[in-house]
């Protein structure tokens, strides 16, 4: 069937649409970074407490800045914080919906702990509690889109105001021109309409596999795990996310259970052309010894010369390759009812 159809037939609330906007997104979160204003003073690290697709921006947030953050950036995604949160840390909570109720929990602790808050939201009680609290800030992004579709509004603004607080480097405005030049690019070639589609190509292998996703430190690790998140809510497949060089020293080994089952099993690399020179050997290796044991490995890598482009590029195929993966699948990208069913259950 053509994917046009499937695109008609299984996407029902128009997923695609924020896939097309991604750029806009980007350009408009940029703004936003520039506009959030509020000084936090001696701060020695940083907490991110949030789950699901607002919770990753914590991994995302350190994996990007990784070469140039002056404080600790540590993610949380459960109900308590450790004893270490305290005055001297920034404690920023990101709910899209601003009622999840760990993000609300850790938010309150934070309060109780003394830390400097930030709230990341699009309103619900989050906002609300940022509101009454005069020392609190909030920075409030554009409601209305699901939150794994939010990743540019969540995570670019906060990279400039932490620039400006001087605990960390935004990308120049060369980067950012490249980054926009390039993600457009993306989203015309990885259209339903495009004559040759390469993330549709991959969604055709991967779609009917259980998939390991394999990055590394510390740009395509918090990636690849985003693209799990991504296979699980929009394609609603199983799959894993691991990184080099740790999985060398481990699930490399896991590989022999799956022996008899090659054809059950695949592996994406997702690649970055600066990686440390000795990781690039292990994804070779790597590739020699699992390649024996799966049907396939693919490689995913971001575009453009700067970080940024190579880093927001590399989320919007990958995007897309969950995307299709969920229209072969017969399914609507949109969907979370098991999610939504738990979050009224509990
Ligand atoms: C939905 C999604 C979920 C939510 C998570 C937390 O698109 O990605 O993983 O992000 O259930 O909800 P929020 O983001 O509202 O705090």
């Amino acid at each position: 069937m053509q994917i046009e159809h499937l695109v008609a037939e299984h996407d029902r609330t128009n997923f695609l649409n924020w896939l097309r906007d991604f750029p806009q997104q980007v350009e408009a979160a940029i703004e936003l970074g520039e506009q959030l204003d509020g000084r936090v003073d001696n701060i020695n690290k940083i907490y991110i407490g949030g789950m699901g697709g607002s919770g990753i921006t914590g991994d995302l947030l350190a994996g990007f800045l990784y070469e140039n953050l002056r404080v600790p950036v540590r993610s949380i995604r459960h109900y308590s914080l450790p004893a270490a949160v305290d005055r001297q840390t920034l404690f920023i909570a990101i709910s899209y919906s601003g009622n999840t109720e760990e993000t609300v929990s850790l938010f309150k602790a934070a309060g109780r702990a003394g830390a400097a808050r930030l709230v990341v939201s699009s309103g619900g009680e989050l906002t609300e509690q940022a509101e009454l609290d005069p020392d609190s800030l909030l920075l409030t992004i554009p409601s209305g889109q699901p939150p794994r579709a939010s990743a540019p509004y969540l995570f670019i603004p906060l990279i400039y105001w932490l620039d400006r607080l001087d605990l960390a480097r935004a990308p120049g405005s060369d980067a950012v021109t490249e980054t926009l030049e390039e993600l457009e690019k993306i989203t015309e070639e990885l259209a339903p309409s495009g004559a040759e589609n390469p993330a549709l190509s991959l969604a055709g292998r991967l779609h009917d596999k259980i998939n390991l996703l394999y990055g590394s430190q510390p740009l395509t690790a918090p990636l690849a795990l985003r693209l799990k998140n991504q296979f699980n809510e929009n394609a609603k497949m199983m799959a894993f996310a691991n990184e080099l060089p740790e999985l060398n020293h481990n699930e490399i080994m896991g590989w022999r259970q799956l022996a008899d089952e090659t054809d059950s099993y695949r592996v994406v690399f997702l690649r970055d052309f600066a990686e440390h020179p000795r990781v690039q050997k292990r994804f070779d290796i790597t590739a020699e010894i699992v390649g024996e044991q799966v049907q396939g490995i693919d490689q995913l890598a971001g575009r453009g010369e700067s970080r940024f482009s190579r880093f927001m590029t590399l989320m919007l195929y990958s995007d897309y390759v969950s995307y299709y993966c969920a229209l072969l699948r017969g399914e609507d990208p949109s969907e979370i009812e098991s999610i939504e069913l738990l979050k009224r259950l509990i």
